[in-house]
């Protein structure tokens, strides 16, 4: 895969059905630049619906939110990669913090996801990125680092170019507090310079790196234009159609 412009909204836990659809139905009708690929990640209840309503746009996709790291079975709750493909889903979250801190999922688990993801032709979005008491020690970069040996850098050089890779530093996420447009930079320098001596250079130019934390209207473009930030992972502006579609269009 090469690099892509990519605007990727997170609902989360929110959005009933129908006032889901209403969302989905908004961004689906607005003018979509066709320059950026727009990920709608919704609850597992909308996955289906969303993809009927949006599979004329062409640059319009959904994803999961979690997978189960186990193929099938009794996994009482879960919903496999496999039930994924069959509704024809392109991506799912991986490794989302919130996933890693309220749900306990570790390097372990993780690497089961990505597995039973990518053995069904599904593209992780892999998210990392460091607490506040880390940034404030000043190891976010060796926090991630670690993040990144424990997982997707054991995947073949094939899988890992399958990836979309997000940064999200915790202490960013929901709080309204944004990294600077410097420190998203400085951190996804660092993950593309850690891929290139992971795997190689051509393929840490190739991924697509997305910055996520309080990504809103008034921050998209300056974030977007940094050179190693190819996109956001976008929580609670992506819950307004009308603040999303600002920060599609702030490429
Ligand atoms: P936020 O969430 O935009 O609400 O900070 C981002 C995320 O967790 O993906």
């Amino acid at each position: 895969m090469s690099r892509q412009k990519i605007a990727a909204g997170n609902w989360k836990m929110n959005k009933t059905f129908e006032d889901g659809l209403s969302l989905a139905r908004a961004i689906s009708n607005s003018e979509l630049p066709g320059s950026v690929e727009v990920i709608l990640a919704v609850p597992f209840i909308h996955l289906k619906a969303v993809r009927d309503m949006t599979l004329p746009a062409r640059t319009l996709h959904i994803s999961a939110q979690n997978c189960s790291n186990h193929g099938s079975g009794a996994y009482t709750g879960e919903v496999s990669a496999e039930m994924l493909h069959s509704i024809s889903v392109p991506f799912v979250l991986v490794g989302h913090s919130e996933r890693r801190q309220y749900f306990g999922e570790d390097a372990d688990v993780l690497n089961g996801k990505l597995e039973q993801a990518i053995a069904q032709d599904i593209r992780p979005i892999y998210c990392c990125g460091e607490p506040l008491e880390i940034r404030k020690a000043g190891t976010h970069i060796a926090y991630v680092k670690e993040q990144l040996d424990a997982t997707i850098f054991k995947l073949s050089e094939t899988d890992f170019r399958k990836l979309v890779i997000a940064y999200e530093p915790i202490w960013a996420i929901g709080t309204g507090e944004t990294a600077s447009k410097e420190q998203a930079q400085e951190m996804h320098l660092a993950i593309r310079n850690l891929i290139a001596e992971a795997f190689s250079p051509e393929i840490a130019d190739n991924v697509s790196i997305l910055y996520g934390g309080s990504v809103k209207p008034a921050n998209a473009k300056e974030l977007f234009s940094q050179p190693d930030v190819d996109g956001g992972l976008v929580g609670g502006a992506s819950l307004k159609a009308n603040d999303f579609i600002q920060i599609i269009q702030s490429f």
